[in-house]
């Protein structure tokens, strides 16, 4: 009609307060000038935290399906400030690695016994760890996500109270005899030589010295720092240990240290997607290596297809991870790329995912 204004759709805002993780953006956000987040953006937890930061009120969101959009699962055995108090005293007492005394024995301790209350209330779990990439910071974050899961997993192998304990003082000074290898080695950017790669196998024998002179530690911390790159088939390092050998605290910090160690970027390579990380763990390959108990509970933990990834299912179709179902997560909540309509892989028994095409953000 000659004369008539052009229409706008005005499509309506939702604050930020009340944007819920799966949410899908209707309009561009733009940021700084350039544009943060696109239309069609399924928000992650991590976005909805960005757009607090970025102060932004309000959002366009495309109308919720009436589709629920999966069960509430923590991500992250531990809060974002005990992970940073842990952290710091694991790197306090790793840099005077040359003067363990007591103090430092106690300080271990009392962290050990808050990380254990913690992880203790994280009773719906689904482990989807995202680090900093910091590589400086990389020995001691480890320590303290091997220390997590692995309490995770001890909890639900009913280990007492005592054992627990043992698990995560172990778990947080397993790699302490890395401080020995020099930095240029342990940091380098490339393979490794058979003779550097010799020294880099010595520190699980150089923490059990270190731990072993410093009497605050019960010889079970020693064992799990002398143990934990040893494998059920003895093939492992440094003793080639059999399974019977091993002590059973140690087989848990095991495979939480192979998955951290496979996950995370390193300056020789690229992180592992967390799908690739699990399909290894229990690849023919690792048969015989690992605690199938261990292994059972770690599988059911861990999340391969976390909340924002884009994934493709069998017969090709694609989508984003728009919700987890508890307890089965490999069998996530999908909101199909063509059509926009949501698929709950719980439903779909003879579908299965086959491949992460994008991770999350
Ligand atoms: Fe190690
Ligand atoms: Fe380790």
């Amino acid at each position: 009609m000659p004369g008539t204004p052009p229409t706008t759709v005005e499509i309506p805002r939702t604050s930020l307060a009340e944007v819920q993780r799966g949410d899908v953006l209707a309009q561009s956000i733009y940021h700084d000038g350039r544009t943060l987040f696109a239309p069609g953006r399924v928000l992650t937890d991590n976005d909805i935290q960005e757009l607090k930061r970025l102060k932004v009120e309000a959002v366009a969101i495309r109308e919720r399906d009436a589709k629920p959009v999966g069960d509430k699962v923590q991500t992250d055995p531990l809060n974002k400030e005990m992970r940073a108090q842990a952290i710091n005293t694991v790197r306090r007492v790793y840099e005077d690695f040359h003067n363990l005394d007591r103090q430092h024995g106690r300080e271990i301790h009392s962290l050990g016994l808050r990380l254990c209350d913690e992880v203790k209330q994280a009773t719906r779990l689904g482990v989807a760890v995202h680090d900093l990439r910091d590589h400086s910071n990389y020995t001691y974050q480890h320590s303290v996500n091997v220390t997590a899961i692995s309490l995770a997993i001890g909890i639900r192998l009913g280990l007492t109270r005592e054992e627990l304990n043992l698990l995560t003082v172990g778990g947080l000074l397993h790699d302490i005899g890395k401080m020995k290898i020099p930095p240029q080695i342990l940091e380098k950017n490339g393979k490794l030589s058979n003779q550097e790669l010799m020294i880099v196998r010595k520190h699980p024998v150089w923490g059990w010295e270190l731990l072993k002179e410093c009497t605050d530690f019960d010889p079970v911390v020693w064992a799990i720092a002398r143990q934990h790159h040893e494998t059920m088939d003895g093939r492992g390092y440094p003793d080639k240990l059999m399974g019977w050998q091993i002590h059973a605290l140690s087989k848990i910090v095991t495979v939480v240290d192979m998955w951290d160690a496979l996950r995370s970027e390193r300056p020789y390579k690229p992180a592992w997607h967390p799908d690739q990380t699990l399909a290894f763990i229990n690849s023919p390959q690792m048969t015989g290596k690992l605690d199938p108990q261990v292994l059972e509970i770690f599988n059911q933990l861990i999340v391969p297809y976390p909340i924002g990834s884009r994934v493709m299912v069998t017969g090709g179709r694609t989508g984003r991870v728009v919700g987890l179902n508890f307890g089965s997560y490999s069998r996530p909540i999908l909101r199909l790329d063509a059509g926009g309509s949501f698929m709950d892989l719980t439903d779909h028994k003879g579908l299965e995912v086959i491949e992460t095409l994008e991770l999350a953000a």
